[in-house]
């Protein structure tokens, strides 16, 4: 039976298109060599990037676009439409099951002094629509998971699902953010036409079902992989924890901050979180959710299908 995906898309492109309205942006692809230097000039100062150093070739992108892979730029339509953001995807095979093929986006950066008005959660949306519209069902992408403002904006902005924790993935970064820190990634698996996704792309956040008191008790229970949830603390993996049921996994506050002001607490989080992720994993734990105050919840695979 062939089902009918009109009706997805143009939902999805509505969706992308009010999202853009309330962000106040424009989000178009970018086709000439001279956006594909705006948009490495947006990474530069994203990555805070040395002369010399380039995160995408303008060249790359240029034959990218040419090929029908994803490069998009979002331009402010409060200010002369300029260029503050920017994301490149490209098309990749499914491992498993073979034959399918999804897009894997690469980056995606948005000026700071953009940061918080939504035009990112817009970018999204517009790579959604471009997606269906190609009749591709996923998007991945790989994350920081020390970050926890990304964490939110993946998990409960999006509505994307993290689906293996890849250590060192880059091996060593020399840009102005990550040098130094070790390259641990999330791969995060966005299911473009699920239900959830459609929840997430209407404005409402994916937040996990943990009441302020039900993390207290998850706290005061043994439930803890990992905690130091407060400004500027070592991570504590304290005594293991009772394995069997949710768990709540803490993330830094601010590690861009700590990554300049106190490396070595940095470092000691990507160890620490790599740990905690990794040993639940290996125990048939997967990361289902996580809260606005910056802990990952956990659950073992059956407590996830029962919701
Ligand atoms: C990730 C990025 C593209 C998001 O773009 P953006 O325009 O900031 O996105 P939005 O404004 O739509 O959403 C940002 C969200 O971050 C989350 N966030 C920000 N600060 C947070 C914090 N302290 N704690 C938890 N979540 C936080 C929130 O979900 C926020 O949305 P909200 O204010 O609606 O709750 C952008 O922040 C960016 O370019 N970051 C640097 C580069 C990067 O990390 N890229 C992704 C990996 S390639």
């Amino acid at each position: 039976m062939t089902i009918d995906t009109a009706p997805l898309i143009a939902k999805a492109h509505a969706q992308a298109e009010a999202a853009a309205r309330a962000a106040a942006v424009t989000i178009r692809e970018l086709t000439e060599p001279k956006d594909h230097a705006a948009a490495a000039e947006i990474f530069t100062r994203v990555w805070a990037l040395e002369p010399g150093q380039s995160l995408m070739p303008t060249g790359l992108m240029r034959v990218m676009a040419y090929e029908g892979c994803y490069i998009a730029g979002v331009y402010d339509d409060t200010c002369g439409d300029r260029l503050i953001g920017a994301a490149t995807a490209f098309l990749a095979s499914d491992v498993e099951p073979r034959g399918g093929i999804h897009l894997h986006s690469h980056i995606t950066g948005m000026l700071p002094e953009a940061n918080g008005r939504h035009a990112g959660f817009a970018l999204k949306l517009h790579q959604r629509a471009w997606a269906l519209s190609r009749g591709l069902r996923r998007v991945t992408w790989t994350f920081d998971p020390l970050v926890r403002a990304n964490a939110y904006f993946n998990m409960a902005k999006l509505g994307a699902d993290a689906t293996a924790y890849l250590v060192d993935f880059y091996g060593d970064m020399p840009d102005g953010v990550n040098v130094g820190q070790g390259s641990d990634r999330l791969l995060m698996s966005w299911a473009l036409d699920s239900a959830r996704t459609d929840v997430a792309a209407n404005g409402t956040r994916i937040e996990p079902q943990i009441e302020p008191q039900n993390e207290e008790s998850l706290l005061s229970a043994n439930k803890v992989l990992l905690s130091g949830i407060a400004p500027g603390v070592m991570p504590d993996s304290g005594p293991p924890p009772d394995f069997g049921g949710p768990l709540l996994c803490a993330t830094p506050a601010a590690i861009q901050t700590l990554r300049r002001d106190a490396p070595e607490l940095a470092r000691s989080w990507r160890f620490a979180l790599r740990g905690a992720l990794t040993g639940a994993m290996g125990r048939g734990y997967r990361i289902t959710g996580f809260t606005r105050s910056g802990w990952y919840l956990l659950e073992q695979h059956e407590e996830n299908e029962r919701r």
